[in-house]
């Protein structure tokens, strides 16, 4: 299984303090940002300032994205120059990402493995292609430069959103790529961030970008397994073992049937429970 990615913490590569605190933070990956949070007058200095703070800092197995400008801007080529071969990144996430051809001009230019933010109304639509690109490991929801396009509205149920996202998911499942949902951008009412955590959580999403390091609690929380359904996958696991010890395929648990195919998502979900409790860094909440 992949390292999780419960909580995707953006930080803008222009600001020294935010990449100091990066280290002590309890995300399992970083977005450094070169792209919307930097200024155009701040580009070229935040990143010089993140291609060194990556080769100096060591950031603790924490997966280490750079999200660079696009090719169509002025900063784009310079970005994937700095970053192409870096040894303190992962992997470069593409901004605005229309199709898999808008991939193929960045993998040309870079040997790290590619994500793409998935953020225009075409991109949602290429979502399978994009997907399946060879390059591509990860995808992430880019919600408000998709709302924007949209002219949808923000609600909290996301009605708006919602094919594009359910599409998304759909992609990157077929594919077998890691899909990261988008921000909430009111970054202190946690009852809110936690209601879209876990509508994302249940829609299949493997975690949450976020923009502050006080929503990082709640998002690790949300899309880890909690101790009961660790607890049931075990009691599900033991009931069809015995029911196939009796000659039968099927067992009940809590009056509901457990098969095969349970059996592999409860299996899955103590794998997914045991490496986020092996994780280096903050297990469960900070
Ligand atoms: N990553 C790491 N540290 C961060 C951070 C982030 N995204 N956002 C804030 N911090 C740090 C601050 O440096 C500050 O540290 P300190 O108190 O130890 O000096 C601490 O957390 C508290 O910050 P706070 O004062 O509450 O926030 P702020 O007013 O400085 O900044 C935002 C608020 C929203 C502007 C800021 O969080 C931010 O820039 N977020 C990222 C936005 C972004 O990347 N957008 C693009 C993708 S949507
Ligand atoms: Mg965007």
């Amino acid at each position: 299984m992949l390292r999780p990615c419960r909580s995707v913490l953006y930080i803008p590569a222009s600001k020294e303090r935010a990449l100091e605190k990066a280290r002590e933070l309890p995300a399992d990956a970083i977005i450094f940002d070169l792209e919307d949070a930097v200024a155009p007058e701040e580009k070229a200095r935040a990143r010089a300032l993140l291609a060194d703070e990556l080769q100096r800092e060591d950031f603790g197995g924490r997966l280490r994205l750079v999200r660079v400008n696009g090719l169509e801007t002025p900063w784009g080529a310079a970005d994937m120059l700095s970053f192409a071969a870096h040894p303190g990144v992962d992997a470069v996430l593409v901004p605005k990402v229309n199709g898999p051809e808008d991939l193929d001009a960045v993998a040309c230019r870079v040997s790290k493995p590619l994500w793409a933010m998935l953020e225009t109304a075409r991109g949602c639509l290429n979502a399978a292609a994009i997907a399946a690109h060879p390059r591509l490991e990860g995808m992430v929801m880019g919600t408000n430069d998709l709302a924007k396009e949209l002219g949808a509205r923000s609600r909290p149920d996301r009605l708006p959103l919602m094919s594009a996202l359910g599409l998304c998911v759909l992609a990157a499942r077929a594919e077998g790529k890691v899909i990261v949902d988008g921000v909430f951008n009111a970054f202190k009412d946690e009852a809110g961030l936690k209601g879209e955590c876990e509508q994302g959580r249940d829609m299949g999403f493997d975690g949450k970008t976020l923009i502050h390091p006080s929503q990082l609690e709640v998002a690790n929380a949300v899309f880890a397994p909690s101790e009961d359904e660790v607890a049931l996958a075990r009691r599900q696991i033991a009931a069809y073992a015995e029911a196939r010890a009796r000659g039968e395929g099927v067992a009940v648990v809590d009056g509901r049937i457990v098969e095969n195919l349970h059996v592999a998502t409860a299996k899955a979900l103590i794998e997914k429970a045991e490496v986020i409790a092996a994780q280096p860094i903050a297990a469960g909440a900070i």
